[in-house]
């Protein structure tokens, strides 16, 4: 998408030629996700990651998690004996009346804007994305488009990418101290082993699950994996779908803000956040493309961690370093685009839960360039990435593209409407769940 770092093309491309030919005699394919055609693997990038030949194609996913083990899952996501101290559920953070987001405590609101933790007065590092639709996202790999000059990253959970399956993420929030704090699996075991919960699991995973920790994160891994592949979790409820089923019009002002997120001399939001209207099934228009972007939003000074001006979130990088990716910093800043799906019903917005106003996330892209002192602190541009790192931030997208003081892409009218295309975007149950922005 955007035309720079040459140098770390050569890298990639070299890297790619190195291991490909013992890579291709090992495994010439990867599975990316659950029911698609495996992929042909034209090489791999730093140690694992699998350079891919063709485009991922989510439309020919299938998911069929088995219901008895969905049913476990579902029970596990919500239950309240899993943090440390008890109380706090995978739920908790993934609110179900809210489309699988967070519904930020008062003090949540009043400070940093991140879920707080099991914990009082603790909380998450980032923002908790909806996990409705959540199982679209591929295993990590690279693709290299036809027009692009160089092979990019897409894929993996969180926004940095560092897990690659959704059985082995959960690890993530049961461990992190600032979410359930569950410390080792060891210690999670051993609160576990008197409950009915890790009875239930080892009457479906054997009764290992009573003694080995690595076999206890398996079976939870494997069951709220299920869950979250189960269709109860890609419910495609929303107007925008009626819409595309030729169902429901939708209204004037969202029918304008669909053309203006289209074009890309206006709004020019589908280059990441991919859609099609023109076919009927929904899984076409899932408002990612999984890839990887630095758009550089403000930092946020609420953040506990940031109390320390010398801390940054880097994002893709710190993935990138563990994969051993080439030329890591490159990846700096960047971070997974998500799914605009339920955007509307969220209280933060971006990565850093930085703006509290949907309206604000989506003015920020047309006025960044134009007008950066209404979005830094003292006008210092890309405040939330390191000066080292700045030269990462994508300044070519329109309508990030324009000169401090130009005449921005959209008029205020025009960001109302592109809000009102995304309020299409709710998914049935959570209509009523939406703040007025
Ligand atoms: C204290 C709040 C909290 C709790 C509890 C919590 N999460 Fe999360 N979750 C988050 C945050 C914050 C992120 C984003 C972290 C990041 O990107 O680095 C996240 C991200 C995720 C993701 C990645 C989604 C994506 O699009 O990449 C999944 C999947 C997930 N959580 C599932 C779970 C499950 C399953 C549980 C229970 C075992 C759970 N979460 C418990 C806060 C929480
Ligand atoms: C170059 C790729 C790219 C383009 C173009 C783009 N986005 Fe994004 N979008 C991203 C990335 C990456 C993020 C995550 C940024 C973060 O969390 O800091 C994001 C985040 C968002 C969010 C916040 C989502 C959330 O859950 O917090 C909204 C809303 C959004 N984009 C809307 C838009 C709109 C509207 C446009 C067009 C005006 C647009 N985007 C254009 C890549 C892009």
């Amino acid at each position: 998408m955007i035309q720079r770092r040459w140098g770390a093309i050569a890298a990639l491309l070299l890297a790619g030629l190195a291991s490909s030919a013992s890579a291709a005699a090992a495994e010439a394919t990867t599975v990316l996700m659950p029911g698609v055609p495996p992929s042909r693997v034209v090489g791999w990038v730093g140690k694992k990651t699998p350079q891919v030949a063709a485009k991922l194609d989510a439309t020919a996913a299938v998911f069929a998690p088995e219901p008895g083990l969905v049913a476990l899952g579902r029970r596990v996501f919500f239950d309240a004996q899993l943090s440390e101290p008890r109380g706090m559920a995978c739920a908790a953070c993934h609110d179900p009346a809210r489309a699988f987001t967070p519904t930020l405590s008062a003090r949540a609101l009043a400070g940093p804007g991140t879920p707080e933790g099991g914990r009082a007065g603790r909380f998450s590092l980032r923002n908790a994305p909806s996990l409705l639709y959540v199982r679209y996202v591929p295993r990590r790999h690279f693709y290299q488009d036809d027009d692009a000059p160089y092979a990019s990253p897409f894929g993996g959970l969180f926004v940095d990418g560092r897990a690659d399956t959704l059985a082995e993420q959960v690890r993530g929030p049961l461990m992190a101290p600032n979410e359930m704090n569950n410390g080792t699996p060891a210690r999670l075991l051993r609160k576990l082993n008197q409950t009915g919960l890790a009875d239930a699991l080892a009457q479906r995973f054997g009764p290992a699950v009573h003694q080995d920790p690595e076999t206890l994160m398996r079976a939870l891994g494997e069951a709220l994996q299920a869950y979250m592949q189960s269709d109860e979790m890609a419910p495609f409820s929303s107007r925008f779908d009626d819409y595309l089923r030729q169902k429901t019009p939708l209204t004037p002002p969202e029918m304008r803000g669909l053309a203006l997120f289209k074009n890309p001399d206006k709004g020019n939001c589908m280059t990441c956040h991919t859609l099609s209207d023109t076919a009927s099934r929904p899984e076409r228009s899932l408002f990612t493309d999984y890839g990887y972007d630095a758009i550089a939003v403000p930092r946020n000074r609420s953040l506990p961690a940031n109390r320390n001006p010398k801390h940054f979130d880097n994002g893709l990088c710190t993935t990138a370093s563990e994969l051993k990716w080439p030329e890591p910093t490159q990846w700096c800043g960047y971070l997974r685009t998500p799914s605009l799906r339920n955007v509307a019903v969220r209280q933060r917005f971006m990565h850093n839960s930085v703006f509290s106003s949907l309206r604000d996330a989506v003015a920020f892209y047309n006025t960044r360039s134009t007008n950066p002192g209404k979005w830094y602190a003292q006008g210092e541009a890309f405040d939330d990435i390191p000066k080292a790192y700045r030269g990462n931030v994508n300044i070519n997208s329109t309508p990030m593209n324009r000169r401090a003081g130009g005449t921005p892409a959209l008029t205020d009218a025009e960001i109302n409407d592109i809000v009102s295309f995304l309020r299409s975007l709710t998914d049935e149950p959570y209509v009523s769940a939406m703040p007025v922005h």
